[in-house]
């Protein structure tokens, strides 16, 4: 039985009930993370608060906790919730409103909700054949650095690449490579790690941050440069990243092979580093 948030109380979900007239659910106006447990331990957790933190200024929501509320209020919902790897979803949204009206309400009560859920293990075969993904035009909005819950964009290229057989769709906006529906992208160009740069076009990923801090610590040569759309084809190498699917290598785009069209050198030294700092992660809870 699993046990949920919802402003100040832990419930089991079918008792946890949002009103109609929240303005997460007329209008998707919330942000969201998702962090991932491993052992007992909130991966990042710092790092997640301050983005969020970032959304929700992004959006004009004043943070409902200060990061030791946070804290105390997850680790009490992992604790409810069994052991093992799992991941943290939790979303604030503007609250309930008086009448459905685009412009904010004049009190503001934000529903701040959290559950956990199990992580989906990589696929079993993930080192010897890799993902594929398609790519498309990004269609999304021009705040994609806030953490919103609106998601229509994303949720409709991510069905593209299910409905295509792929793993993800890997969007472009104005000849440039951004990130994935839910992910981040790397890629493997002379040698060189690459991933675009933080701006409005992509989310500031947790994972895209970790894996270039561990490309510094162990002399991976890394850069955060533009990606013209017209180096993913004849990349090296190509990577999405996120906290639920960790570092997944691309090996079919578009159904072409990319590079050697088995998952590359970097991507298996990077694996292992990631492997390596989530297992210390785990030792140190
Ligand atoms: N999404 N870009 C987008 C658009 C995302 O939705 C995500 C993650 C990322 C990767 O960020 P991070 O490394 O911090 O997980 C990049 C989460 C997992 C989701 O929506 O479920």
């Amino acid at each position: 039985m699993t046990t949920v948030y919802l402003n100040g109380r832990f419930l089991a979900p079918d008792q946890a009930l949002v009103p109609v007239s929240d303005r997460g659910f007329l209008f998707g106006d919330g942000v969201y993370e998702v962090i991932p447990v491993y052992g007992a331990r909130l991966f990042r957790l710092d790092e997640h608060l301050a983005r969020l933190a970032q959304s929700l200024a992004g959006i004009r929501l004043a943070d409902p906790h200060t990061p030791g509320e946070w804290r105390r209020i997850l680790e009490d919902l992992i604790e409810r919730n069994g052991s093992g790897d799992r991941s943290v979803y939790l979303q604030v949204t503007r609250g309930p409103a008086p009448k459905r009206d685009h412009a904010f309400p004049a009190v503001v009560t934000p529903t701040v909700f959290a559950s956990v859920s199990p992580i989906a293990p990589p696929p079993a075969d993930l080192a010897e054949r890799g993902v594929a993904a398609i790519t498309r035009e990004d269609i999304r909005w021009k705040y994609c650095h806030i953490k919103a819950i609106t998601l229509l964009g994303n949720v409709l290229l991510r069905q593209e690449a299910v409905e295509a057989g792929c793993a993800e769709a890997i969007l472009v906006r104005d000849g440039e490579a951004t990130e994935g529906a839910a992910s981040n992208l790397f890629l493997v160009r002379d040698d060189v790690l690459l991933t675009p740069p933080k701006g409005p076009f992509l989310l500031p990923g947790i994972t895209r941050d970790l894996i270039l801090e561990l490309a510094r610590d162990h002399g991976i040569p890394a850069r955060e440069a533009p990606v013209p759309a017209s180096w993913l084809a004849c990349a090296q190498e190509l990577w999405i990243t996120s906290s639920t699917r960790e570092i997944l290598p691309v090996t079919r785009l578009d159904g072409a092979p990319v590079g050697t069209g088995r998952p590359g050198p970097v991507w298996a030294r990077m694996h292992a580093l990631f492997q390596d700092f989530k297992a210390r992660q785990r030792a140190a809870g």
